[in-house]
């Protein structure tokens, strides 16, 4: 039983809203170690990728795409290595990337040769600017290159096929939501005439915002049309794909599941090109706290964010949900003082209620001492909080105010945020020592 209450989490006076709601989680593909990784001042050496490919294995993942083999050496050695080290377990799905184009799609088979269960993610843009500036091409090309490759694959991937590999298709019309909807619609099932898939082996469509242009509401809409529009929905697995260039990826993808999608494409913390991909933490964790089983652990989200900094190089922002430093932190003393009233009435069995954390910190592996930390903003009842919890002080109400008021000014003077070692000796000065 889950400690979190269901979605939506305030009771809406009218219950007809909201018209839908989240009850179970997508499917979830981790690409950080494709797109994530080409987005990289410096990518990750085949050590570094093999290490964050276990990490994503131990979070859960099921799907994982590890690269574009037919683009570079090192993608093509890193999944011969997953291969042949026997280090994909059962059960879990690699995914590679490639271009439609014959002799892209034969060397990324090669690299695939005695994998257990693939998917071949095939893909070229669709958007009438794609088409126009950058391949001169009208939609008729565009739909042939699309379906040739898919053709193609199929007929060269037999020999895989026979030696026991099962494969899945995924094809994206890159810049779908820069693309006209009849256009995209149309490619996609022109692709799936091709793959013939059935409701035991989906074709999935994965269609992605490859530039955040729209709002979330846009994207949404523009995935409802698709799922209600596929002739053969049943067949297909519907995959999102959000980058985050307005900085409404999460938001965009949360309100697309609402809207039909099954599938999720993003990457931990969101490396990737530009401003990112979607953060699959925050989204998996925004779930969680709706009571609903993501299938990705992310109980220690230190550790998760110990690797993930030394293979990438980029840092997790101090203020970024549930991994920043600072995420479970307040300064503000009201806060403090809710926090801590609030936190008195949490019992086991109830409902996470604690004020101003909307998760509880431990079941990201965090810890709830980081949570009270005092600088000038803070009030009294954090303070009367730290000593109580770290020092044993059972302080009396009429005290608060004034080791409030003493703190505070040490804070001041100090114009930096106090340990609790400075706490812990301001009040060892002012009630101990000079009594
Ligand atoms: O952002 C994008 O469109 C992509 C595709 C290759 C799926 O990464
Ligand atoms: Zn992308």
């Amino acid at each position: 039983v889950s400690k979190y209450r269901p979605f939506p989490p305030v009771d809406l006076p009218n219950r007809q809203w909201p018209s839908r709601t989240l009850t179970r989680a997508p499917i979830w593909c981790s690409v950080d170690l494709r797109d994530g990784n080409q987005a990289l001042a410096q990518p990750m050496s085949v050590e570094e990728k093999l290490e964050y490919f276990d990490l994503l294995v131990k979070i859960g993942f099921k799907e994982i795409e590890v690269g574009f083999p037919s683009a570079s050496q090192i993608e093509f050695d890193f999944c011969r290595r997953l291969i042949e080290e026997n280090r994909i377990p059962a059960g879990v799905s690699i995914q590679i990337l490639c271009q439609c184009r014959e002799d892209l799609i034969t060397r990324s088979l090669e690299a695939l040769r005695g994998a257990k269960s693939i998917i071949f993610h095939l893909y070229n843009s669709t958007s009438p600017k794609q088409r126009e500036y950058v391949f001169n091409a009208s939609r008729d090309d565009i739909i042939r290159i699309a379906t040739h490759g898919v053709s193609f694959l199929k007929e060269k991937m037999q020999p895989l096929v026979a030696e026991g590999t099962r494969v899945r298709l995924e094809y994206s019309p890159e810049s779908f939501t820069s693309t006209e909807l009849d256009f995209a619609l149309e490619i996609c099932e022109r692709v799936t005439d091709v793959w013939q898939p059935t409701p035991e082996n989906k074709i999935i469509l994965n269609l992605p915002a490859t530039v955040e242009y729209g709002t979330p509401n846009v994207h949404a809409d523009q995935i409802e049309w698709m799922c209600t529009h596929l002739t053969r929905r049943s067949s297909t697995t519907i995959s999102l794909h959000t980058h985050n260039d307005r900085g409404t990826g999460i938001a965009a993808t949360e309100l697309a599941l609402l809207a039909g999608a099954d599938r999720v494409e993003g990457t931990l913390f969101g490396v990737g090109e530009r401003t990112g991909n979607l953060d699959i933490v925050t989204t998996a964790l925004n779930i969680y706290t709706y009571g609903i089983e993501t299938g990705l652990d992310f109980g220690d989200l230190n550790h998760i964010r110990d690797v993930y900094e030394r293979c990438t190089r980029m840092e997790v922002p101090a203020r970024q949900p549930y991994a920043g430093e600072l995420a479970f932190t307040a300064f503000s003393g009201s806060h403090q003082d809710a926090i801590k009233k609030s936190w008195a009435h949490q019992k086991p069995g109830r409902p996470w209620d604690v004020l101003y954390i909307p998760v509880d910190p431990a079941d990201v592996g965090r810890s709830y001492k980081a949570i009270i930390r005092i600088n000038s903003q803070s009030g009294k009842g954090g303070v009367a909080y730290i000593l109580e919890n770290d020092y044993g002080f059972q302080l009396p109400k009429l005290m608060h105010k004034e080791i409030g008021r003493i703190v505070n000014d040490l804070a001041d003077a100090k114009g930096t945020e106090l340990t609790t070692e400075d706490i812990h000796a301001a009040f060892l000065r002012e009630y101990i020592e000079r009594r």
